[in-house]
C-alpha cells in the first residue's frame, strides 16, 4: 500500500538547511494501524505531509497503491489525494460557515456526484460516526469530539485507501480522546488502513505498530502486543 525508499526532506536554502527526514525507508501494508511517535521536531509531520501527498520529498521514491508519486502530474495528484487519502487533523480543519453535512461532503465537490447523492452519502457518514442528529449544526455549535467526528466522516466519504491522522486527539480531553480512538479502532477493524501521529503513549497503544522517530530517522519500528 505504502512504500518509501530512501526518502529525504530538506528545508531551507543552501546556507541554512534543515534535514527534517534523513533516508527513511518504510513499508506499510493494507489494514495496518500505525502510530508515529517522537519528540517535537523529529520529523513526524514532515513524514505525514509526504505520505499524504501534501509535500514532495527532496530525494527518494514514494509509492502509494503501486503508483510512483514523485512522477505524477499535479492535477493527477490532487485527484489521487481526494480519492485515495483521508486526513484528520488536530484542529479539525472544518469550514466554520458550513453545516456538519456540508463539511462532510466537501470532498465530493470535486467528483461528479450530484447534490442529492452527496447529501445522502454525507448523512450516512454522519450516522456512522454517531452524529445523525447534528447534520444541520455548524462547527461552533458542536463539542470538540463532535467536530472531530465530523472531520472523520469527511475523511471517510470517498472511501479512501488510507487515513492519515496528525495528533487526532491533541485538542481533546481524555474521555473524548477515548471515544475518538474507539471510533478509529472500529474503522481499523472494518479494514481501514490508518497512520496516526501522536505524542501520547496511551493513544499510541491503540495502534498495532509503533514507529518512533528522532532527528529525522526512524529509531524503532515495533509491533504492539496488545
Ligand atoms: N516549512 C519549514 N521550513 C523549515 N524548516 C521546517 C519546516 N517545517 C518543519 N521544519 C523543520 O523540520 C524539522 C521537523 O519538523 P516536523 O514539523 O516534521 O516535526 P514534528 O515531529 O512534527 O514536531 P511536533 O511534534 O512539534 O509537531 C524541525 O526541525 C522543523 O523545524
Ligand atoms: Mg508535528
Amino acid at each position: 500500500m505504502i512504500q518509501l525508499d530512501n526518502i529525504t526532506r530538506t528545508y531551507g536554502s543552501q546556507d541554512i538547511q534543515v534535514a527534517a527526514l534523513k533516508d527513511i525507508s518504510l513499508v506499510i501494508k493494507e489494514n495496518e494501524f500505525v502510530a508515529v511517535m517522537g519528540t517535537s521536531g523529529s520529523g513526524k509531520s514532515t513524514l505525514m505531509n509526504i505520505l499524504g501527498c501534501l509535500d514532495s520529498p527532496t530525494s527518494g521514491q514514494y509509492f502509494l497503491s503501486g503508483q510512483l508519486i514523485s512522477t505524477i502530474e499535479d492535477h493527477q495528484l490532487s485527484t489521487l489525494r481526494n480519492e485515495k487519502i483521508g486526513f484528520i487533523f488536530q484542529s479539525f480543519h472544518l469550514l466554520p460557515r458550513l453545516t456538519a453535512l456540508k463539511n462532510v461532503t466537501i470532498p465530493l465537490r470535486y467528483s461528479d456526484v450530484n447534490q442529492q447523492e452527496a447529501d445522502q452519502r454525507g448523512l450516512h457518514m454522519l450516522a456512522q460516526v454517531g452524529l445523525a442528529d447534528r447534520s444541520q449544526h455548524k462547527p461552533f455549535e458542536m463539542s470538540g469530539g463532535q467536530r472531530q467526528r465530523v472531520a472523520i466522516a469527511r475523511a471517510l466519504i470517498n472511501n479512501p485507501s488510507v487515513i492519515f491522522a496528525d495528533e487526532p486527539t491533541g485538542n481533546l480531553d481524555s474521555t473524548t480522546s477515548t471515544e475518538i480512538m474507539d471510533l478509529l479502532c472500529q474503522l481499523h477493524a472494518s479494514g481501514q488502513t490508518i497512520v496516526m501521529v501522536t505524542h501520547e503513549e496511551s493513544i499510541a497503544a491503540y495502534a498495532k505498530r509503533i514507529i518512533r522517530m528522532k532527528d529525522g530517522h526512524i529509531i524503532e519500528d515495533s509491533l504492539c502486543t496488545n
